[in-house]
């Protein structure tokens, strides 16, 4: 037998033929003679199977079979409340017939080994656990498919996939090897920490087998009360989502690629003229002289500068990209400087090792070196000078023109003083290139950073927004978002979203309406394009599709503080934006698996059109009231309903007695909102809201200044008591007005204000109030 771990152990192997014929060998390991049950933590050493196990606080155990390649990348330490593990709600035991338990102390068992531990000639591990085949399981980052991911074997590695994105892809940009199930105890979270090549194999009868290729089988096991608790220890562990500026909430123009400073003004330019919203526009590839990042065109972008002033002056951000990929080039000062610092990944020859990529012949720089990092993020000084706080890291998988479209397996990196091969961190390459950008912008404009990626690991929301890359314009393209969405979200990656119109092919402009309509709705509220396509400036189609694209633009503006308020709940709890059915009743069966529909936050639920020719679908509705938005009128759930919507509207549900903050029109985020609206939807006896507002730029860690907000209201037969109080102690709010949105059937009623009869144009706390009896969809 050629297997390591037999010659020079005294552990026995025995083989065994697991998979299909033309599976790899398995043998099994054991060698595990006494048992071993804790409740804490402990150590079993063993030359090629140590087992580690250790409580990180309550609700986590960590169980490490084997030895890491490397520190890990995804997990923060430091946010864990480590040191007090009173009463550990997880215990786990080893058998010494190598079977591995893992149980609640609440619940009854969570999961055990149903074979134990294989290894296999290359030296790949497979763990095997029982797992029912009624389990559903959420998350592992950006997958194509159903939201429930079961059944499926999933495997992780981040590629550049250009290829049409369909049900049966499986690997994509980003690696996020973290499942949600919910067993028949209650909700388990599982984190495998390992950026090499790893697998998730749902696909079998009763079991699931976890594959790492090399390093350790590093599992997180996270229990919960229920999943917003998981998602909450799970962000414990991996960091919570960034809080990002208010101007990255707004709408955002992209394509491959806009071609002078003058195309790019006078883009910008035409929204403005349309009275379209607009708070980023995006530089693609060609903007830089001849694809050297950190560059512009010396011809078509010389007035770059100008031309970034120029958009701020229209409220806009200039957002370019920046690949990892580094021309080689004797005359070009970046790849000079990463030679000279030896600051590129090598070749086994211990030479930069090169590949090709958009500027032809590229190195590319080792983030896994702090001290590259902290060159890379130097390197932007050349944008944030010129006033850019936002960047868009694309390629960075990396992907490379290639047959295996990556960097070789075998090409050295350099962490902590060790040589580490690209295969074992491969996955983590790209988190690490967007948290060296991200710092860029704390560090160096001391603002809060925007950082979109395409590539990702765990824990990638700690510092950028993830898009899920090249999709097409196409109906199954619009449908196959929400469901990835959902499970980003579920994975922690709150600020996602999908390129609105399909990046490549032509959109027809009703599949471009519905989707800007969706897209509204986006965490992440993207429109971009490829290059040598029909446009899709909102208002590239004529009407009536301008008007239509115009609108949901305008919906965005309406909702974005309440969108912030869901940004914020995200940085603090790890809680996702945009939210499955089943995020807010699993007891309800019927939502396990729906994916045609969802929630923004608790209030919203929209249901978009999915088909062309269709002006209305059924939607389901959770138990409750809800007001359906486009005939303003309640209905009771649970149930399905028939939403009519017309072309030029989306069905969508308010939760009945919701207070939803609202902004009045505006062009930008960064244009002063004087005016903050508050929309009471009828259906509730009572209510009540934080509001939490800033300055939307500033770093929160270092001022973490904001104006609270109560606001509630108490309904009896005919009188509605309101209750308002401000604190501006430690911000002052930029809106003076406060305007309340209340049901047309309150109209008969009295109100009060703290007590006192509110009349029109009131004044509480410095704050004028003014009520309307809006329908909904006129503020929204
Ligand atoms: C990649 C990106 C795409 C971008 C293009 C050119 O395909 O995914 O968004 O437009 O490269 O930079």
């Amino acid at each position: 037998m050629s297997n390591a771990v037999n010659q020079s152990s005294s552990i026995s192997v025995q083989p065994e033929i697991v998979l299909a014929n033309n599976a790899p060998i398995q043998r099994r390991v054991e060698g595990y003679r006494t048992e071993i049950s804790s409740s804490l933590g402990s150590r079993i050493d063993h030359e090629h199977f140590p087992i580690v196990t250790r409580h990180l606080n309550n609700a986590i155990l960590r169980v490490c079979i084997g030895t890491p390649s490397t520190k890990s990348f995804a997990i923060q330490y430091d946010n864990l409340n480590t040191p007090e593990v009173q009463q550990a709600s997880m215990e786990w035991t080893w058998r010494p017939n190598a079977h591995w338990q893992v149980g609640y102390h609440r619940h009854g068992t969570g999961f055990s080994t149903s074979r134990g531990l294989y290894t296999d000639d290359s030296g790949a591990q497979h763990l095997y656990l029982n797992f029912e085949n009624h389990w559903p399981v959420y998350g592992l980052g950006e997958k194509t498919g159903e939201l429930n991911k079961k059944n499926r074997r999933w495997s992780f590695w981040n590629s550049d996939v250009f290829a049409p994105h369909t049900e049966a892809t499986d690997e994509l940009y980003q690696s996020i090897p973290f499942f949600i199930t919910k067993t028949d105890q209650g909700w388990l979270g599982v984190f495998l920490d390992n950026p090499g090549r790893c697998t998730l194999d749902f696909s079998l009868n009763a079991e699931l087998c976890i594959s790492v290729n090399n390093g350790a089988i590093d599992l997180y096991l996270i229990s919960g009360e229920s999943l917003p608790d998981i998602l909450k220890h799970y962000t414990d562990l991996t960091g919570k989502p960034f809080l990002p500026p208010k101007w990255a909430l707004g709408y955002h123009q992209s394509r491959h690629s806009y071609q002078s400073s003058e195309e790019v003004i006078q883009v910008v330019e035409q929204f403005r003229q349309h009275g379209i919203g607009l708070d980023a526009l995006y530089l693609d590839i060609m903007y830089m002289d001849e694809y050297r990042v950190f560059s512009f065109d010396p011809k078509q972008f010389q007035k770059a500068p100008a031309m970034v002033e120029k958009l701020r002056s229209l409220g806009v951000h200039t957002v370019p990209i920046v690949d990892p990929g580094v021309k080689v080039d004797d005359q070009y000062r970046v790849y000079q400087q990463g030679l000279a610092g030896d600051y590129f990944i090598k070749g086994q020859d211990q030479n930069p090792w090169q590949g090709i990529v958009w500027p032809g012949v590229s190195v590319w720089p080792d983030f896994f070196n702090q001290e590259v990092s902290h060159w890379w993020r130097d390197l932007h000084h050349f944008y944030i000078d010129m006033g850019i706080q936002g960047f868009w890291n694309d390629m960075n998988e990396p992907a490379v023109f290639n047959e295996q479209k990556t960097i070789d397996d075998n090409a050295l990196h350099y962490i902590d003083g060790e040589t580490i091969e690209h295969g074992q961190v491969h996955n983590a390459y790209g988190l690490l290139m967007s948290e060296a950008t991200a710092q860029a912008v704390t560090e160096h404009a001391n603002q809060r950073p925007f950082v979109l990626t395409r590539a990702g690991y765990a824990g990638i929301q700690r510092s950028a927004a993830v898009w899920t890359g090249d999709n097409r314009s196409s109906w199954e393209h619009l449908r196959m978002s929400i469901p990835m969405l959902l499970n980003l979200g579920l994975s922690g990656v709150a600020f996602a979203g999908a390129d609105i119109g399909g990046f490549m092919d032509n959109a027809q402009p009703e599949l471009f309406v519905r989707w800007m309509q969706l897209g509204t709705f986006y965490p992440f509220m993207r429109n971009h394009c490829s290059i040598g396509l029909q446009s899709q400036e909102p208002w590239s189609f004529g009407e009536p599709w301008t008007k239509i694209a115009t609108r949901a633009i305008q919906r965005r503006y309406a909702i974005l503080p309440y969108l912030y308020q869901l940004f914020r709940d995200a940085n603090e709890t790890g809680t996702p934006i945009m939210r499955a059915m089943m995020w807010h009743d699993p007891s309800e069966v019927i939502t396990e698996n729906m994916a045609d529909q969802f929630m923004l936050g608790q209030a919203m639920l929209v249901a978009p059109i999915m088909e062309p020719g269709q002006l209305a679908r059924a939607v389901w509705l959770p138990k409750g009231q809800w007001l359906n938005v486009h005939e303003d009128k309640l209905v009771m759930g649970s149930g399905y309903q028939l939403a009519h919507a017309g072309l030029e509207d989306i069905p969508m549900f308010l939760r009945a007695g919701s207070i939803l903050p609202l902004a009045p029109p505006r062009l930008s985020s960064e244009a002063p909102m004087t005016v903050l609206r508050l929309l009471i939807i009828e259906g509730k006896e009572s209510n009540r809201i934080l509001f939490r507002d800033d300055d939307g730029i500033s770093i929160a860690k270092q001022s973490h200044k904001y104006v609270r907000l109560s606001f509630g209201y108490q309904l009896s037969q005919d009188i509605v008591e309101c209750h308002l109080s401000i604190d501006q102690s430690q911000f002052k709010a930029q809106w003076s007005v406060l305007e309340i949105g209340l049901p047309s059937a309150w109209k008969k009623r009295k109100m009060t204000m703290n007590g006192v009869d509110l009349l029109n144009d009131a004044i509480v706390d410095g704050l004028s109030i003014k009520i309307t009896f809006a329908t909904p969809a006129i503020w929204l």
